[in-house]
């Protein structure tokens, strides 16, 4: 059972994903992680994120591996654990830039086709291209949505304590991110035709991922 949950930012995609899989006993991979590892290892490297040929060239350099557990997803890059410094503001800012190289899609895609290819009694893919390309005979896709009042107000929900960010400053962020993950030339954020649109604006967490259960549930 494979099943692809893409959308833009602030849509529940994580917390869903990740419910989903807990509650029907299957593996977890949050590929926005796996850009934003990269990106950190860039920024570290003193890589220019806007030179997409420096990127590009050191592109295969580093190792990054996911954990596929819901319950801790682990993200390292050449050993060190990521998973806290991948949240901050400067990957966040540079995730996208980055995330449009083609060099460094190639190389994610195929760790994530090898994970799901070994995840034994299934897996919940998160991400952006994740129906239209990555796994695009996924079992089951479905595209998340919610309006931007709605994902800057969760969003910057989630921020609290960390980043002191204004909800004006995050829906700006928010929605040049999205703009960008849309617009780019490789694998833009889409919906795969044969995606399942799920508009979680009105709907609680909850509800959400209960709704996404009943979906798989009619396709085991
Ligand atoms: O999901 P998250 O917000 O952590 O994703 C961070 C970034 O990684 C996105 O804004 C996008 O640029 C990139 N991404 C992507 N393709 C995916 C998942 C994430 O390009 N499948």
């Amino acid at each position: 059972m494979i099943v692809g949950i893409d959308g833009p930012s602030g849509t529940g995609k994580s917390s869903t994903s990740k419910a989903v899989a807990v509650k029907l006993g299957l593996r977890y991979l949050d590929t926005g992680a796996q850009y934003r590892a990269i990106t950190w290892w860039m920024l570290d490297n003193g890589i220019d994120v806007n030179d997409a040929s420096a990127v590009a060239a050191a592109s295969g350099k580093p190792t990054i591996v996911s954990g596929t557990d819901p319950a801790a997803p682990a993200i390292t890059v050449d050993g060190t654990d990521v998973a806290a410094p991948i949240r901050g503001k400067e990957v966040t800012a540079a995730v996208s830039a980055v995330s449009a190289v083609p060099e460094v899609r190639a190389r994610i895609t195929e760790l994530q086709r090898t994970i799901a290819r070994e995840a034994a009694g299934g897996i919940v893919v998160e991400g952006r291209d994740i129906g239209t390309t990555v796994l695009p005979d996924a079992d089951v896709k479905i595209f998340l949505t919610a309006s931007e009042e709605a994902r800057a107000a969760r969003r910057s929900g989630e921020l609290k304590g960390k980043d002191a960010q204004s909800l004006e400053a995050t829906r700006e962020a928010l929605v040049k991110r999205d703009a960008a993950d849309s617009g780019r030339k490789t694998s833009p954020l889409a919906k795969a035709g044969d995606a399942v649109e799920v508009d979680t604006t009105e709907l609680t967490l909850d509800q959400v991922i209960e709704c996404v259960v009943t979906l798989i549930e009619e396709k085991r």
